[in-house]
C-alpha cells in the first residue's frame, strides 16, 4: 500500500464517520439541517480525495480531467438548483429523480469496470460489478416511472397489466441468469453484461408501472435501498471504500425505511418486489358512498372550535400544498389560550414523504408533545369534541376498513369516531389513491370548501372576534 493509498483510506474513513454522524442528527427535525450539512461535507471530502488519489496515482489524462470537472460542475449546479427551487411538496419526485441518477451512475461505473479492462476481470469483480449493473438498472427505470407517477406525467392509479407477476418473474430470472453467465463466461462479458442491463431495465419498468399512487411511499424507499446497494456493489468492484460505505448506509437506511413504511401501510414488502399491490378494483364512483356532503362556513367552525373541550387537528397533503402550517399552529395557540386541549394526529404516510407532517409542523414551532402518532391518537378520537381535518384525505378514509378498495388494509386515523368532524379542502376532488372518501358523507361531518390557508385565516379571525 502506497502512502497516498493509506491517506485516502483514512480520509474515506473520516467521510464515513461524518455520514454516520449526519444520519444520527437526522433523527429529529430540529437537528436534521445540521445532519445534512455534516453528511454533505463528508461527501465533498470523499470526492476531493478521489480526485487527489487519481492524480497522485497518475491514472488521469487531460481529457479525463475535463470530463470529470464538467461532470462535477453539471451535477453541482443541478443539485443546488433543484434543492433551492423544488417545492417541499415535490420532494418525493426529486428523491426519485436522484435515485434514477444514482442507480444509473452505479450501473455505468460497474459496466465500465467489466468492459474497460484489457484482461479478464476476476470472479469477485464480475459478481459485484454484475450485481451493480443489475440493481442499478432496475433502480434507473423504476425510479424514472415512480417520479413520472408522482409528478402526474404517468397515471398514478394502479395499472392492471395482464399476467404481471409472470412477466416480472421472467425478467428477474433472466437478469439474474445473465449475471451468472457473466461470471461463468467472462470471455463473453459484453454480451452478458448488456443482457443483464436490458432485463433489469425492463424489470424496473414492469415492477413500478402496476403500483398505484397510494403505495408509492414503500416503492420509493425500496428504490432508495436499491440505489445504495448498487452504489456499494460498484464500490466493491472498483475497490473504493467511500462508495462501499456510503452505498451500504443508504442501502441500510432504505431497507429500514421500507420496512417501516410497509408496516405503516399494512402492506407485505414481498408483494412490492413482485410488482403491484393495492387493488385497482376500487369501489369508486359506481358504488361510492351514499348520502350527500354537508357544507359549513368558517364562522360556524370558529364557534364550534371556540366552545369545544378537546380538538384534534388532522393535517394531510393539502396542508403542505397550501403551506398553511403556521396558520394551523396559530389556531392551535388561540384555542389553547381558551383552555381547550389541542392535539395533532400524525399518520405516518400523511403527505408525500415519510415524516412530511412532522417536518412541516416543527417548522411552525408546534410543540413535539402535541404531535401524536396513529396508535396513540386513535383511542382519543371518541373523546374529541371536534376533529379538524386539514387537507387530509386517504389517511382518514374509512373505506380502508373494508376489503376491495385501493386503500384497504391501510391503517387510518379514526377521525370519523370524533363527536364532530370538520374537513377543510378545496372541492370534491379525491385523494391520492383516487377514491371517494366515505368520511365526507357521514352525518357528523361538515365540509368547509376552500384553500386551507385562507379558510384557517378566516377561522382565526372569527375566533378572535368572539373574544372582542
Ligand atoms: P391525499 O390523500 O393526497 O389528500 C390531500 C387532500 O388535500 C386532497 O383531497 C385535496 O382535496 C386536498 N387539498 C389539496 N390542496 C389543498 C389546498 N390548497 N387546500 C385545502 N385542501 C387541499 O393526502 P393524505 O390524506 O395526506 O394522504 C397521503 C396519500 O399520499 C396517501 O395515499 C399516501 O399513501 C400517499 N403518499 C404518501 C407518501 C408518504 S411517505 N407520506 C408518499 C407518496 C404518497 P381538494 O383537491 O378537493 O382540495
Amino acid at each position: 500500500m502506497s502512502t497516498i493509498d493509506i491517506v485516502a483510506w483514512f480520509v474515506y474513513l473520516l467521510a464515513a464517520v461524518m455520514f454516520v454522524i449526519g444520519l444520527h442528527f437526522m433523527n429529529s427535525p430540529k437537528s436534521a439541517r445540521k445532519g445534512n450539512q455534516i453528511s454533505a461535507a463528508g461527501m465533498a471530502i470523499a470526492v476531493i480525495m478521489a480526485f487527489a488519489h487519481l492524480f497522485a496515482a497518475g491514472f488521469i489524462s487531460s481529457t479525463a480531467v475535463i470530463v470529470l470537472v464538467a461532470g462535477v460542475a453539471v451535477g453541482a449546479v443541478a443539485g443546488v438548483y433543484s434543492a433551492k427551487k423544488v417545492k417541499m411538496t415535490d420532494m418525493p419526485q426529486l428523491v426519485s429523480v436522484f435515485n434514477t441518477v444514482g442507480g444509473g451512475a452505479a450501473a455505468l461505473v460497474a459496466l465500465n469496470d467489466i468492459l474497460a479492462s484489457a484482461k479478464t476481470p476476476d470472479t469477485v469483480v464480475l459478481v459485484t460489478a454484475g450485481l451493480g449493473v443489475l440493481i442499478g438498472s432496475v433502480t434507473f427505470t423504476g425510479s424514472l416511472v415512480a417520479a413520472g407517477k408522482l409528478q402526474g406525467i404517468i397515471p398514478g392509479r394502479p395499472l392492471a397489466l395482464p399476467a404481471k407477476n409472470l412477466w416480472n418473474l421472467a425478467c428477474a430470472v433472466l437478469a439474474v441468469a445473465s449475471v451468472v453467465m457473466l461470471v461463468l463466461r467472462p470471455e463473453q462479458r459484453l454480451l452478458w453484461s448488456v443482457l443483464t442491463a436490458l432485463f433489469a431495465l425492463l424489470y424496473g419498468l414492469l415492477f413500478v408501472f402496476p403500483i398505484g399512487g397510494a403505495d408509492m411511499p414503500v416503492v420509493i424507499s425500496v428504490l432508495n435501498a436499491c440505489t445504495g446497494t448498487a452504489v456499494a456493489m460498484s464500490g466493491l468492484a472498483i475497490d473504493n471504500v467511500a462508495l462501499i460505505i456510503a452505498g451500504a448506509l443508504v442501502g441500510a437506511a432504505g431497507v429500514t425505511l421500507s420496512v417501516l413504511m410497509a408496516k405503516a401501510m399494512n402492506r407485505p414488502l414481498s408483494s412490492v418486489l413482485l410488482g403491484g399491490f393495492g387493488d385497482s378494483t376500487s369501489h369508486d364512483d359506481a358504488d361510492g358512498p351514499e348520502g350527500s356532503m354537508r357544507e359549513t362556513t368558517a364562522d360556524d367552525v370558529a364557534v364550534q372550535l371556540a366552545y369545544a373541550q378537546k380538538v384534534i387537528f388532522t393535517p394531510g397533503f393539502g396542508l403542505a400544498q397550501a403551506q398553511a402550517q403556521r396558520e394551523l399552529a396559530d389556531l392551535g395557540e388561540l384555542l389553547k389560550a381558551r383552555g381547550i386541549e389541542v392535539l395533532y394526529a400524525i399518520h405516518p404516510v400523511a403527505g408525500r414523504m415519510p415524516g412530511h407532517m412532522n417536518v412541516l409542523l416543527a417548522e411552525a414551532n408546534v410543540p413535539y408533545e402535541e404531535l401524536v402518532d396513529l396508535d396513540d391518537i386513535n383511542p382519543q378520537f371518541p373523546g374529541a369534541s371536534i376533529s379538524l381535518v386539514v387537507g387530509a384525505n386517504d389517511v382518514t378514509n374509512p373505506a380502508a376498513r373494508k376489503p376491495g378498495t385501493a386503500v384497504s388494509g391501510m391503517p387510518i386515523l379514526d377521525v370519523d369516531k370524533a363527536q364532530n368532524v370538520v374537513v377543510i379542502k378545496r372541492g370534491r376532488g379525491k385523494g391520492y389513491a383516487g377514491i371517494e372518501n366515505e368520511l365526507y358523507f357521514t352525518p357528523n361531518t361538515q365540509m368547509l370548501f376552500g384553500d386551507a390557508k385562507a379558510e384557517l385565516q378566516a377561522i382565526i379571525a372569527a375566533v378572535k372576534e368572539l373574544d372582542a
